[in-house]
């Protein structure tokens, strides 16, 4: 099954609702502890960037779970960064959590990050190597690199099953979303050909029935 791309920014006001709503409290707790387990001397204490961060859900458990960190999150859709915002002042991480409404690729603007994480953008871009060449720009010798996506399915009769699986409960607008990105998904091989191409020496592997990880540290 050929990829089949879908709109890059999702940002329609009611995309952002449905997605703030839903619980996406599994994935984002296996992305924190895929974190913990791949960077085990990882305590924080540093700069994190967060690249297609929508609502923040996960630099807020970051933050939850490495109270020195100071953390940027970047997305193109001010629809998805906004109940963020409200979240972030909620939580009082106003002071260490900041948002920015940005496309990628972006530059480095002097900042020395520790960690640059991202969870399912790469699939949105139409341009896979807009989030290769944002990190080889943004990471510095040593800086911690993780990226969670999906992978695609071999079918779409398997893409619609996984949607039956693990949003069966969620909205029509987010069950739709999740099974055009798993479409829109790279596989394991294509990924390690964009890391190949972009002189990144990253791992990639399958870490669920549907997840793959990009990780590593950025070589000196
Ligand atoms: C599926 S959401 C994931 C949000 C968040 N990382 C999470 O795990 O909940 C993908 C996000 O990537 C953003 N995005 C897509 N293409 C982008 C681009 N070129 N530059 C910045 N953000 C982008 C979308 O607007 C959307 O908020």
């Amino acid at each position: 099954m050929d990829r089949i791309i879908e709109p890059e920014l999702m940002d329609d006001p009611e995309q952002g609702k449905a997605y703030a709503l839903a619980d996406f409290s599994g994935p984002n707790t296996q992305f924190l502890n895929l974190f913990a387990d791949k960077f085990t001397d990882f305590v924080g204490g540093g700069k994190v960037l967060d690249l297609g961060c929508g609502p923040a859900d996960i630099l807020i458990r970051f933050v939850d779970r490495y109270p020195d960190c100071e953390c940027i999150g970047i997305d193109g859709a001010e629809a998805m960064l906004a109940p963020g915002r409200k979240e972030i002042v909620r939580k009082n991480f106003d002071h260490c959590i900041h948002l920015r409404c940005q496309c990628l690729p972006v530059a480095k603007e002097g900042n020395t990050f520790k960690a640059i994480i991202s969870n399912s953008l790469l699939h949105h871009l139409h341009h896979p190597r807009d989030l290769w060449q944002t990190i080889n720009e943004c990471a510095d010798p040593g800086t911690a690199i993780m990226i969670m996506d999906l992978f695609r399915p071999e079918s779409t009769a398997r893409a619609r099953a996984i949607v039956d699986t693990y949003a069966a409960d969620e909205s029509p607008v987010l069950q739709q979303d999740f099974y055009n990105s798993l479409l829109a998904a790279f596989r394991v091989s294509e990924v390690r050909e964009q890391l190949a191409e972009a002189g990144l020496s990253l791992q990639c592997e399958k870490v669920s029935d549907r997840h793959l990880l990009v990780w590593g540290r950025r070589e000196g």
